[in-house]
């Protein structure tokens, strides 16, 4: 079902359209009418907004409804999932699940994240870790200053990522 997903990343950077559909929940890459309703919620929920580009999110649609999205924002050799929101009504209802689930079949680096939730993700297989790369230390750091929430943020790190690496069909 995701095999889709994961060429249609990479087809990305050509600026071709995808989408794949899980029950019935369509992820796609946001056109630019979508882009602008992924800024006001990212302002909303007060995410990271730095140097956002519509090629870095997979957005939830289901019936033309608009649910939610993920983002990675891609280093030199590591991937950083950040951005994840979901649509105040539809919470707690698997989308975040979802959208989850399809950022970690398209990353294709060492994948961390930044939270204040690790609970959320540790289902995931992301783990909290010590020792990251100077671009989460950049992203911690960034995260402590511009978007404090009284909890404290700790790095995650995708643990799946070297057996998914061998099964990845693209
Ligand atoms: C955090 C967020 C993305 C979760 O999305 P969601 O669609 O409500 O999550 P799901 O319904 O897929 O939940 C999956 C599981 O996580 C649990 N869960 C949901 N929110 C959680 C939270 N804040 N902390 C811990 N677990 C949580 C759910 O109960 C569910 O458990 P289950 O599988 O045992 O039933 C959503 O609440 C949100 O957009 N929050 C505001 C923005 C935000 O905080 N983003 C994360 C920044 S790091």
């Amino acid at each position: 079902m995701y095999s889709a997903l994961i060429k249609a990343w990479h087809l990305l950077q050509n600026k071709k359209m995808f989408s794949v559909r899980t029950s019935n929940i369509k992820i796609s890459v946001p056109g630019e009418k979508e882009f602008e309703l992924v800024k006001q919620y990212v302002a909303d929920f007060e995410l990271d907004d730095r140097e956002m580009q519509p090629i870095q999110f997979l957005i939830a649609f289901r019936c033309g409804k608009f649910l939610g999205f993920g983002r990675i924002r891609k280093h030199r050799g590591c991937d950083e999932f950040c951005t994840l929101g979901i649509v105040t009504t539809e919470r707690k209802a698997g989308i975040g699940k979802q959208i989850v689930r399809a950022i970690i079949k398209v990353s294709n680096q060492p994948m961390y994240l930044a939270c204040v939730i690790p609970k959320y993700f540790e289902p995931f297989g992301f783990k909290t870790v010590q020792s990251f790369p100077a671009e989460m230390q950049y992203k911690l750091n960034y995260c402590n200053a511009a978007l404090p929430v009284g909890a404290t943020y700790v790095v995650m790190q995708y643990e799946g990522f070297a057996k998914r690496a061998t099964s990845l069909e693209v």
